[in-house]
């Protein structure tokens, strides 16, 4: 299975004259990326300057709303991004979580109306310093799971991407090693596995998220049960960022050494 990166650029750059050269040298740096598939969500402003698209490359959303269309002023749906070329929305991410007060129950919709226009979700589930301190990651996964899950109909498990992102690792540079995050996304293929089936907790596409770079990105690219990562800032500069596509490549032996 292909590795998936996903380029995550939130509230950057700050001019479209600057999202436009960021995007060119992604065009060239990133031409012949093999056995990668790459996803950039730009702000939502820059979305029609990824036209045409380019190729290898998916274009991604940071966010969305949860209904089609009406008096929701601000907000941008599901049927928009799809009309902009958009293949994957990313859904439920901390910083929404703690900085907009989104809930599990909107995450949820979010979820099952990003489905219903056959995007794929990414969504993002982790757990705080604090809920890490008191022993209660597990706890916190498995909630966040079953609420943003509740209105996603069965048989699409296997279209939405997890995106593991402890919240004490996002922006730090404390990322969280690897043998941590195979703990938590092991415990998320099991409850897949439980509320689904044993094929979806072991074929669904989990991504690790916080604070990646191409120091640490071996190391989890190198786990058959991480599917990819979910790369912040390290994703606005595009060495470091063809750095982290290129180790999807890295051999096994290098692996083992660089990590
Ligand atoms: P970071 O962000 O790589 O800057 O830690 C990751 C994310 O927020 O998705």
């Amino acid at each position: 299975m292909k590795k998936l990166i996903v380029a995550n650029w939130k509230c950057n750059p700050t001019s479209q004259k600057e999202a436009k050269k960021l995007l060119a040298s992604f065009r060239n740096r990133l031409k012949k990326a093999k056995n990668v598939e790459v996803v950039i969500c730009p702000p939502f402003v820059y979305l029609p300057d990824f036209q045409p698209p380019i190729p290898n490359f998916k274009l991604g959303s940071q966010d969305c709303f949860w209904r089609e269309k009406g008096a929701f002023t601000g907000e941008i749906s599901p049927k928009m991004l799809k009309d902009l070329g958009c293949r994957y929305v990313i859904v439920g991410h901390s910083e929404r979580r703690k900085i907009f007060g989104e809930t599990d129950e909107m995450i949820g919709e979010k979820v099952r109306e990003v489905l219903k226009e056959k995007l794929l979700p990414i969504f993002c589930l982790g757990e705080t310093k604090q809920e890490r301190r008191e022993g209660r990651t597990f706890k916190v996964l498995e909630r966040q799971f079953r609420q943003g899950l509740k209105k996603a109909p069965k048989k699409e498990i296997e279209k939405i991407v997890f995106a593991y992102e402890p919240v004490w690792a996002i922006g730090t540079g404390n990322s969280c090693s690897v043998e941590e995050a195979s703990k938590a996304i092991l415990f998320l293929r099991k409850i897949i596995s439980r509320a689904f089936n044993k094929k979806a907790g072991k074929e669904v596409k989990i991504l690790y998220g916080g604070s990646v770079d191409s120091q640490n990105a071996p190391g989890y690219l190198g786990e058959p049960w991480i599917n990819g990562l979910l790369v912040g800032g390290a994703s606005l500069e595009i060495k470091e960022f063809a750095k982290i596509i290129k180790s999807v490549n890295i051999r096994d032996y290098d692996r083992l050494s660089k990590t």
